[in-house]
């Protein structure tokens, strides 16, 4: 079968910004996230790819992203394309990757703000990808940026059986934040290295450079540190929801390193300090909790426990969980999460995540994620604070579900948490940190769905997934916002990037996860890469349908959301 591929209107429009006036693709160009600039020529020239067609490059350092894409080919369409060096000559009749000093535009690109997660140059992401009847040509300064080139034209030819026909087009394409990632719960449920394996493709194909994994909480401590040999044989052991536990050796985890980095992917470990520890209690209870007794229990009648940042012991153990985790990380970024530490006092709290910080900058050479509660402590520049409380959840609090199954002094630490949450944002500004957008409504992928699917089949799952806590929200709804408006205290210079975020407690299986993170995960993505002006809500569904097919070959699950005409 032959696909052909057609455009059929242009919608030309302003980018603030930028000098462009990008095209808007229509729904065959279905390319998430949309393009900067995308114009079709006008001749029906096209460029037909068959089985033989070569893959070349110009340089040899492109030969393991050229391998790659042939690899990634044949997943999609079943055909591996071989692939050649081609040094110096042009190559016509081929799919050439071709790397420059710098790429020429017609005119300039707009600016990328944010931070890089292993400090590179943003624009080492910039690409052009031009397709006439001669030639397919991916091009940039950098094999980053090819790769990135590589996700857009794997998304032009789909699923197609070769012989494929794609039409001519010119791309110029980069990145509106340079930190585009997914926050991944693998404490609540453990997913194996093959299945997180599974997350990174996803990710690529959408063009994020961050997997941040949520290696500990009170549910399981999910990575190997040889100076604590119980963390994992006894904290990821812990009962748990009749769920199996697990960890990652050290070698499976610089697995998934090197596995993330062929993809252009950093990994950010997050240990979460130094509330959700009950896995790290469990394995060294002789640690003092910093939480006085009765001041807060959970929602099992258990008080809440927080490392303690005047216990030597305790902080011995940070230090060589951060060192072990640190000498496995090439990325500049830990994670050391500090949210929701309920009953702690402030002033430990504080103290606690000043010590820690230190330690990691000073010691460790590394820097510093924590979630927005950070902000309440001396943090600087060069730290990086996730904004998670989105405006509007002090409200949910107060609905009759929550009331009953949270304990009185719990819900009263919690409302204070949250009335706390808007002056975070002017805290971190002030301190010159900046900020990674995670609002809950809009980037939590454990929130439930609330339209239908068009699959019957699929309302257990979607009744059964996705925290009850949180109000059931469309598709559009959570696609429907904007990194730079949607709280006014926030400018596109204070942002570090955007981050998907999703939680496991609902959910039991890869397969689980999958129906939460698609389709929603490739609208996270579209917010951290694409100008906010080429991506309308209609033309969005339209793209978002043409992903369907990539998803059923990869046989990753997606929730048949009723607001989109799937192919
Ligand atoms: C969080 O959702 N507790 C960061």
């Amino acid at each position: 079968m032959t696909k052909q591929i057609s455009f059929l209107g242009c919608m030309v429009f302003l980018c603030a910004g930028c000098t462009f006036t990008p095209s808007q693709p229509d729904k065959e160009a279905h390319i998430i996230p949309a393009p900067v600039y995308l114009r079709q020529t006008t001749d029906g020239a096209s460029f037909s790819i068959n089985a033989k067609t070569p893959l070349a490059y110009s340089d040899n350092s492109l030969r393991e992203t050229a391998l790659q894409l042939s690899a990634e080919l044949k997943t999609q369409t079943g055909v591996a394309l071989p692939v050649e060096e081609a040094p110096s000559t042009f190559r016509t009749k081929s799919i050439y990757l071709e790397l420059t000093d710098r790429i020429t535009t017609p005119e300039p690109l707009p600016e990328t703000f944010g931070i890089s997660p292993k400090e590179a140059n943003p624009a080492d992401e910039q690409y052009a990808l031009h397709i006439s009847a001669d030639t397919l040509r991916l091009t940039s300064a950098s094999a980053e940026g090819i790769y990135r080139a590589m996700a857009s034209l794997r998304q032009l030819i789909g699923v197609s059986t070769f012989p494929v026909q794609l039409p001519a087009l010119q791309i110029y394409d980069a990145p509106r934040f340079a930190w585009r990632g997914l926050s991944l719960d693998v404490s609540r449920t453990f997913f194996t290295v093959p299945e997180v394996k599974t997350v990174i493709d996803m990710i690529a194909l959408y063009k994020m450079n961050v997997l941040h994994l949520h290696l500990s909480d009170h549910e399981g401590w999910r990575i190997q540190i040889n100076a604590y040999p119980r963390l994992t044989e006894i904290g990821s052991a812990i009962p748990n929801r009749n769920r199996k536990g697990g960890f990652y050796t050290q070698d499976d985890y610089r697995e998934l390193v090197r596995y993330a980095a062929e993809r252009f992917i950093t990994l950010v470990p997050e240990i979460d300090m130094p509330g959700h520890t009950a896995a790290a209690f469990a394995s060294y209870p002789e640690m003092k909790n910093a939480v006085p007794s009765g001041s807060a229990t959970n929602s099992a009648g258990v008080n809440m426990v927080a490392l303690d940042p005047d216990d030597p012991a305790a902080m011995l153990l940070v230090k060589n969980v951060l060192s072990e985790l640190a000498s496995l990380t090439p990325g500049n970024y830990i994670h050391i999460g500090g949210d929701e530490t309920f009953g702690m006092p402030k002033e430990k709290y504080e103290r606690f995540v000043e010590k820690t910080r230190n330690m990691v900058r000073e010691e460790i050479r590394k820097n510093i994620v924590g979630w927005q509660e950070i902000s309440r402590t001396r943090i600087g520049a060069g730290d990086v604070i996730q904004h998670w409380i989105a405006l509007d959840m002090e409200g949910s609090l107060e609905s009759p579900d929550v009331a009953s199954a949270i304990p009185p002094e719990m819900l009263k630490a919690m409302k204070e948490l949250f009335a706390e949450a808007p002056g975070d944002i002017t805290r971190a500004i002030e301190k010159q940190a900046r900020i990674i957008i995670s609002p809950a409504r809009f980037a939590y992928l454990d929130f439930p769905y609330r339209e239908t699917g068009v699959d019957s089949l699929q309302e257990t799952e979607r009744q059964r997934l996705g925290l009850s806590f949180y109000p059931r929200t469309t598709v559009e709804e959570s696609w429907n916002w904007n990194p730079t408006t949607f709280n006014p205290l926030i400018e596109a210079t204070h942002i570090a990037g955007v981050e998907a975020v999703i939680w496991c407690e609902t959910i039991e299986s890869i397969s689980d996860l999958q129906f939460l993170l698609l389709p929603r995960l490739s609208g996270v993505a579209e917010k951290g890469w694409s100008p906010q002006e080429t991506t309308g809500w209609e033309m969005y569904k339209k793209r978002l349908a043409g992903q369907s097919p990539m998803w059923e070959k990869a046989g990753w699950n997606y929730f048949k959301s009723s607001l989109i005409d799937w192919e």
